[in-house]
């Protein structure tokens, strides 16, 4: 194994991005619907599809119970037949370990984890219950593993340390393999915090002081929130002293991220490869125990930074219609943008150049990728959080614009990742605002957004050169030098770039190059010239 070549996060010019075999890679990726990766013959018509969007990595789930079925009798038939897969398309896995937590259920615990539970304790929400009964989960009682509970921590290291060795085994050449996100969307649903009597007594306990000393020290980055519960606490003192209003919450995330990060070290002493968390988002002002208590929301992240280090990514699931406001929040702390769940709706694409062009993102994957394209399935969708009245919301993305949007971003990915981190890559979008105006040394490129479907991407090649991946919208082109107020456009083409070089389709002037309106995903170089 070489350990220059595994894919890591890498800085450039500042900012985190994944190196695959050495280069800077984006992942332009779709995550499958939960149960697809369960068998690879199911998989196949799924790997055709994603070709056929131009994406290069899938995020494929690989559950616990599949892999030890008995406790210590692994079987990882199912993901070498992914591997296999994904090579013969010369494509990327991330991998999603669904373990003890699955959307704050313990749904992919194996069965000798599941039936055991005096050893395999459960989470009282309730003070002795080991489930509750709780409309959010659709009829089903509510019951999830306890954070506080050692066996559980290491039967579920334990596993993903020999899945991570196999990964190992079987691809560290190849490198096939480039992300694992470690559980799914951890959390306690139906309360802030466990009610155990041990539970309790924790609580009741005295924080830990180097981690209160650690919060103390970083609310410069927290959330309003937080802030003002670390502020008025006191420094030393059980949690509802040091922590106030926060303190349930604090406390879930402590054990929970705590708890995520013994499992992630059991691997990364495998095979160190970039490992993710991912959360269900909290609305605002909704209650802990709403969404899952403990999980890595943004208001947790300072929890999260300290208890897990082996954690590269914080990556939020975003299904709610204000999109770039959480991307914001997400970036908060040098985290990167990493999108393992969104919506297929018609935004999808939009959204794609979005994350790439303005947020410098590492991965971007809608969640049940398959679906992209299809009409719409609107009771499934109202259950992932999306607002089917909005118009919008409820029409799928066009699958050909997807497509095209995806394969110009991954040809461009040696230039677009030399620019991440600079402001010579700027992009907006009609969902953001109707105009945007990038202002790129001593141009100004103005954009404007005739229907929800526009978006634009501008990178700066050089001094007077540019690139610009842009779907539904006008653009111009301005001065910024008051001294050379006149302009012209010296040329403009159509084209693409084939292994990484650019290859003219149509060269535009008359007409195309003044009215510059681009229906479809089009990818443009113009040369100016101020005078
Ligand atoms: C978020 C989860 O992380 C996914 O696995 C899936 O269950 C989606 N929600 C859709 O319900």
């Amino acid at each position: 194994m070489s350990i220059d070549k595994t894919p890591h996060i890498e800085k450039i010019n500042g900012h985190p991005v994944l190196k695959v075999d050495g280069h800077p890679f984006i992942m332009i990726a779709g995550e499958v619907h939960n149960s697809s990766a369960s068998s690879v013959q199911y998989m196949e018509k799924i790997w055709e599809k994603a070709e056929e969007l131009g994406l290069n990595t899938l995020l494929l789930p690989v559950s616990w119970e599949l892999i030890e079925p008995e406790e210590g009798v692994f079987d990882f038939s199912i993901v070498h037949g992914l591997i296999g897969q994904a090579r013969k398309r010369r494509m990327k896995i991330g991998l999603l370990w669904f373990g003890s937590w699955k959307n704050a259920q313990c749904y992919y615990a194996p069965e000798w984890v599941k039936t055991d539970i005096n050893r395999f304790l459960r989470a009282e929400v309730v003070k002795g219950k080991p489930f509750i009964r709780n409309e959010a989960f659709y009829g089903m009682p509510y019951s999830t593993l306890s954070y506080l509970c050692d066996e559980n921590m290491r039967a579920d290291a334990g596993a993903f340390g020999k899945l991570i060795a196999f990964i190992r085994e079987t691809d560290s050449d190849e490198h096939t393999v480039i992300t694992v996100q470690v559980e799914n969307e951890t959390g306690l649903m139906g309360a802030a915090r466990e009610h155990s009597e041990e539970a309790d007594k924790a609580f009741s306990s005295e924080v830990p002081r180097d981690f209160a000393d650690f919060m103390h020290s970083n609310t410069g980055t927290m959330t309003h929130e937080v802030r003002l519960a670390v502020e008025n606490g006191k420094r030393y003192g059980n949690w509802e002293a040091v922590f106030g209003t926060q303190a349930e919450e604090i406390f879930s995330a402590y054990h929970i991220a705590k708890y995520v990060n013994t499992v992630a070290e059991a691997g990364k002493r495998e095979y160190p490869l970039p490992f993710t968390v991912n959360c269900w988002l909290n609305k605002p002002g909704e209650k802990p125990g709403s969404y899952p208590s403990g999980g890595p929301v943004s208001k947790m992240a300072e929890v999260w930074h300290f208890c897990a280090p082996n954690i590269d990514v914080i990556t939020p699931d975003i299904y709610v219609p204000n999109f770039s406001e959480i991307c914001d929040e997400y970036t908060r702390r040098g985290n990167p943008l990493y999108i393992p769940e969104c919506a297929t709706h018609s935004y999808a694409g939009t959204r794609e150049l979005l994350c790439v062009g303005r947020y410098h993102a590492m991965c971007y994957s809608p969640f049940g990728f398959e679906d992209i394209g299809l009409p719409f399935n609107n009771s499934q969708m109202a259950l992932f959080g999306i607002d089917v009245t909005d118009p919008a919301l409820a029409t799928p993305q066009n699958a050909e614009n997807y497509g095209r949007i995806s394969r110009i971003l991954c040809s461009m990915m040696p230039v677009l990742t030399s620019e991440y981190g600079t402001k010579s890559l700027q992009a907006s979008s009609a969902e953001v605002d109707k105009t945007a105006c990038f202002s790129m040394g001593k141009y100004i490129i103005n954009v404007s957004f005739p229907s929800p479907d526009g978006a634009c991407l501008v990178l700066q090649e050089s001094e007077d050169r540019f690139y610009i991946v842009v779907q539904s919208a006008y653009i111009s082109f301005e001065s910024a030098d008051p001294k050379r107020p006149g302009i012209d456009i010296l040329s403009l083409e159509e084209g693409e770039f084939i292994h990484n070089q650019w290859n003219c389709i149509r060269r535009l002037n008359g007409d195309e190059a003044v009215m510059n309106n681009h229906e479809k995903p089009t990818l443009l170089r113009a040369k100016l010239f101020a005078f």
